[in-house]
């Protein structure tokens, strides 16, 4: 043995003395000291009601955490655009989305879709009793085998109609293209007034009116408007005939792997973050549709209760016919929750 090898080995426990003595608070400040990334992508503009949700949410969470969490909240669909980002947070590329409840389809759970469905909520009260009960719980929990946590739902608000001609009766819609979101159920929604819808994302939507790829869409206001939309569509119609909210999801594996106290933490953050999502919802919507009218741009035409009701006898057709997409027993759940407050299918 050679006399150097000899001095390391006698050395060397020594070192492991020391390196142990440093090493163990040196990783422990370090765990302090570097926060817990939550990347928290999503396809709206920032003072759309998600946009301003989710900033909320970043104030509750990263206070209430005194820093241990940070929230790197990506709007405008700057990551990723909307199938990337159900991809991207299967991968755990970003920890937390609120994509619409229409979305879902692509990722295998279709159900959702029901929340498509024209007409299907005669009041916010049925949508609260649902989404807030154990309806609302039951579909969230078909996300956990995608690898997906389901914490709450968010509001956005009623779609409103726009195209580039006037849009007073189900045949005012025949043969226009119109942009929609994944879910199977719109697409029926809109066969059934005769158009021909095209899935698009969200970030292509303003861009597409304004070339005549499409020619209409629907939105709730307050996106219609935080999309600069009213500079490329002529007449909006307020038919109130399908509902557009969010689920706010995050990755599983990391859900799961945070600690209990931080989880918790985040929990109650997101319990308050929707409590505020769902009361400026409303609001932020009615003053969208007020600026639509005022920018004198857009035609905005009103539903009579005589035009309400041709929509929904041509509308709501389309119940039947994706009873089996949604799920016959889900369909009457959701008639039932209707029912209870008065109104009948
Ligand atoms: C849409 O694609 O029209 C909406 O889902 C966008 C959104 O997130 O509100």
């Amino acid at each position: 043995m050679c006399h150097s090898s000899l001095r390391y080995r006698l050395l060397s426990p020594l070192f492991a003395v020391v390196l142990a003595a440093f090493a163990i608070p040196s990783t422990t400040a370090l765990a302090e000291s570097k926060p817990i990334v939550i990347k928290f992508s999503h396809v709206v503009a920032p003072d759309a009601p998600k946009g301003k949700a989710a900033a909320y949410f970043k104030a509750l969470a990263e206070e209430r955490t005194k820093g241990r969490v940070l929230i790197e909240v990506y709007p405008n669909s700057q990551l990723y655009k909307d199938k990337e980002e159900m991809e991207a947070l299967q991968l755990g590329a970003v920890q937390m989305l609120a994509p619409s409840l229409a979305k879902f389809g692509p990722l295998g759970v279709k159900e959702f879709e029901i929340f498509d469905l024209p007409y299907i909520f005669p009041s916010k009260d049925v949508l609260r009793a649902v989404t807030e009960g154990p309806v609302g719980r039951n579909l969230l929990n078909k996300l956990e085998p995608k690898g997906i946590i389901g914490l709450a739902y968010w509001d956005n608000g009623f779609k409103i109609m726009s195209a580039n001609r006037p849009l007073r009766s189900p045949e005012d819609f025949r043969g226009l293209k119109m942009r929609i979101q994944s879910s199977k159920v719109i697409d029926a929604q809109f066969r059934a007034l005769g158009a021909f819808p095209q899935v698009m994302a969200f970030s292509e939507v303003y861009q597409a009116l304004l070339t005549g790829v499409v020619d209409g869409t629907e939105n709730p206001p307050s996106n219609m408007l935080t999309q600069q939309m009213e500079d490329v569509q002529k007449y909006a119609t307020v038919s109130n005939h399908g509902y557009l909210g969010y689920a706010v999801i995050v990755n599983r594996k990391f859900w799961k792997s945070l600690p209990d106290d931080i989880r918790d933490t985040l929990e109650g953050a997101m319990a308050e973050a929707t409590r505020y999502a769902n009361v400026i919802a409303q609001s932020e919507n009615d003053a969208a549709l007020e600026a639509i009218k005022l920018s004198g741009k857009v035609e905005v035409y009103t539903l009579t209760p005589n035009d309400l009701e041709v929509w929904r006898m041509a509308l709501l057709p389309v119940h039947r016919e994706m009873e089996g997409r949604v799920g016959k027993e889900m369909l009457d759940t959701f008639y039932k929750e209707a029912a209870k407050f008065g109104f009948r299918n």
